[in-house]
C-alpha cells in the first residue's frame, strides 16, 4: 500500500505539524526551533467517491436538526467522579480523549483505574500497549486493586491490527498508550512523526463515531520536540486533558484544556499513592494545608477553575537586586501579568520595583490564568515590599486595570461560599460585584474597593 507514486518528501514540524518542501530551523507557525524532521506525504486515500463523507462514512445527506437526537442522556459514569468531572461529567459515547502529560506524571497509572472501573460497569475495555508488556499491566493493575474482570490487553503497535482486533472483540471502551507508539502500514514516517500520530487519530476518530464508543488515546509531551506532541492532535479530538504541574508534587492536577462536550478549564485533582490516583474531596483545604502563618507576602486568592472556585495561596517575595535591575520570576502565573501589574503599582502608587528581584509563587503547582487574581497578586507583592503580613483569614481577589481601577470579576457569590467554608472572616473585593451579591448571613466581613489604592487601605 505504502510505495505509491503520489508519495514524495516533506519536511514537517513536530511540535504543530507544519508542513514545508524544504528544511527550516524555526517552524513559521509555531515558532518553535530545530522541529523539522523529512516524512513522506500521505498518499490521498480517498479516491473512493462513496467514502469521502465526513468519518470516512458513506457520502452523507442534511438531516433535519428536528429529528436529530439529543445526545446529552447519553453521558456515562466512569466510576471515577473526579474524572467524571474534568470531561464534563461523563463519558460521552463516540469521544475520543486526548490525555496528555510529561512521562512519569501518572498517565497510565489514571488510564488503568479508568479502564478497570469502566470494565466493571460497561463490560469490555481494551487497553492498548505499545510501550509496556501485559505482564507490566497486569502488575500495576495488582497494586491498583483492579479486579477487571471485563478487561482485555493489547501489547501492539501497529494500527491495522489494532483495528482487526477491535472488530473481534467488539468492545465498549478503547484505551491507546501511547498515541505515539502506534503506527500506520499505510505511512512510510516513523513511529511518533506527526503524520503517524495524526493519521492514527484520525483512524481512532472514525471508529469512535462510528461505533459510538468512547476511545482515550495517551499522548506524551516531551520537551526535545522529537515525538510529535499532543499539541498536534489537539484539533482533531472532541476532548483534551493534560496533567499539570510537577510530578514532583504529591498531587496531580488534570485539566481540560479543550472540551467539545463540556466546559473546557475545568480541573480534577488527584493524589498519587501507595494504590495509584485517589481523587482530592477538599482542593482549597489541601492548596492551604502548608501555608505560613503571618509571612510578608503571602496572600489567599478566591480562584475560579472550571466550575468549582478554589482557595489558593500566593506567594511574593520583593528583594532588593544585587545588580542594576531587578530579576522577575513567576510560577503559575502569566508573567507578562505581573509584569504589568508591577508597572501600573510604579506609576499609580509611586512605588520603586526597578530595582527590586520580584519573585511570584502560585503554592501547590497549580496554574491560576484568570484576571480574578490580579488583585491577589498585587496585594502579594505590596505585603512582601512593604514587609507587612495580610491577615491570614482574609480572601483577596478582582481584576485589576491599567489605571489601577479594580473590576468586577465572574461568579463572586461561589467564591465567597468556598472562603466561608474555608473559614475565612473577611474578603476584599470589587465594590461592583457587592451590588449584585445574594445575602450572605455567615459571618464574612466583605469589603468592596474600586481601587488598588483602596484595595491596599484596607489590607494594611
Ligand atoms: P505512570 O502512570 O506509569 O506514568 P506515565 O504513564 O504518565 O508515564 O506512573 C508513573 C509514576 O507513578 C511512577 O513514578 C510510580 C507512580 N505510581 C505510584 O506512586 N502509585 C501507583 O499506584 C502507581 C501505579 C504508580
Ligand atoms: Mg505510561
Amino acid at each position: 500500500m505504502s510505495k505509491s507514486k503520489g508519495s514524495r518528501l516533506v519536511y514537517a514540524c513536530q511540535t504543530c505539524g507544519f508542513q514545508s518542501p524544504k528544511w527550516l530551523g524555526k517552524c513559521p507557525d509555531c515558532g518553535e526551533w530545530n522541529g523539522f524532521i523529512e516524512e513522506r506525504a500521505a498518499p490521498s486515500s480517498t479516491s473512493d467517491p462513496a467514502k469521502v463523507g465526513m468519518f470516512g462514512l458513506s457520502a452523507t445527506r442534511p438531516l433535519r436538526y428536528a429529528d436529530i437526537e439529543s445526545q446529552d442522556d447519553s453521558r456515562r459514569d466512569s466510576g471515577i467522579a473526579e474524572f467524571d468531572r474534568v470531561l464534563g461529567g461523563g463519558i460521552v459515547p463516540g469521544s475520543l480523549v486526548l490525555i496528555g502529560g510529561e512521562p512519569g506524571v501518572g498517565k497510565s497509572t489514571l488510564m488503568a483505574q479508568v479502564a478497570g472501573a469502566l470494565s466493571d460497569s460497561h463490560g469490555t475495555v481494551l487497553y492498548v500497549s505499545g510501550e509496556e508488556s501485559e505482564r507490566q499491566i497486569k502488575l500495576r493493575g495488582e497494586r491498583l486493586g483492579l479486579k477487571a474482570d471485563g478487561l482485555f490487553l493489547l501489547p501492539e503497535t501497529c494500527l491495522e491490527r489494532v483495528l482487526e482486533q477491535v472488530d473481534a472483540l467488539g468492545p465498549a471502551a478503547i484505551i491507546v498508550d501511547s498515541v505515539q507508539t502506534v503506527f500506520s502500514m499505510k505511512l512510510e514516517s516513523a513511529p511518533g512523526s506527526v503524520s503517524q500520530v495524526r493519521e492514527v487519530a484520525g483512524q481512532f476518530l472514525i471508529l469512535a463515531k462510528n461505533r459510538s464508543l468512547p476511545v482515550f488515546l495517551i499522548g506524551h509531551v516531551t520537551k526535545d520536540g522529537q515525538l510529535a506532541g499532543p499539541k498536534a492532535l489537539e484539533h482533531i479530538v472532541d476532548t483534551v486533558l493534560y496533567f499539570e504541574g510537577e510530578r514532583h508534587h504529591n498531587h496531580r492536577i488534570i485539566r481540560a484544556v479543550k472540551n467539545r462536550f463540556g466546559a473546557a478549564n475545568e480541573i480534577g485533582i488527584f493524589e498519587m499513592t501507595e494504590r495509584g490516583l485517589v481523587p482530592v474531596a477538599n482542593p482549597s483545604a489541601m492548596f492551604l494545608s502548608e501555608r505560613p502563618v503571618g509571612a510578608a507576602g503571602s496572600v489567599v486568592v478566591a480562584a475560579l477553575e472550571g466550575s468549582r472556585p478554589i482557595l489558593v495561596e500566593l506567594q511574593a517575595l520583593v528583594s532588593s537586586s544585587q545588580y542594576g535591575t531587578g530579576k522577575r520570576m513567576t510560577v503559575g502565573v502569566d508573567a507578562n501579568r505581573v509584569s504589568l501589574l508591577m508597572a501600573m503599582l510604579e506609576k499609580r502608587l509611586g512605588m520603586h520595583l526597578i530595582g527590586d528581584d520580584v519573585y511570584l509563587n502560585v503554592a501547590g503547582g497549580i496554574e491560576l490564568d484568570e484576571p480574578a487574581v490580579d488583585l491577589g497578586l498585587v496585594a502579594a507583592i505590596v505585603s512582601s515590599y512593604r514587609n507587612r503580613a495580610i491577615d491570614e483569614r482574609t480572601v483577596v481577589f478582582g481584576e485589576v486595570g491599567l489605571a489601577g481601577e479594580v473590576r468586577a470579576i465572574s461568579q463572586a457569590s461561589s467564591r465567597l461560599r468556598e472562603a466561608v467554608a474555608m473559614g475565612f472572616r473577611r474578603a476584599v473585593l470589587p465594590q461592583t460585584n457587592i451590588a449584585g451579591l445574594p445575602a450572605l448571613d455567615d459571618g464574612l466581613e466583605l469589603v468592596g474597593v474600586r481601587s488598588v489604592a483602596e484595595a491596599i487601605d484596607a489590607l494594611f
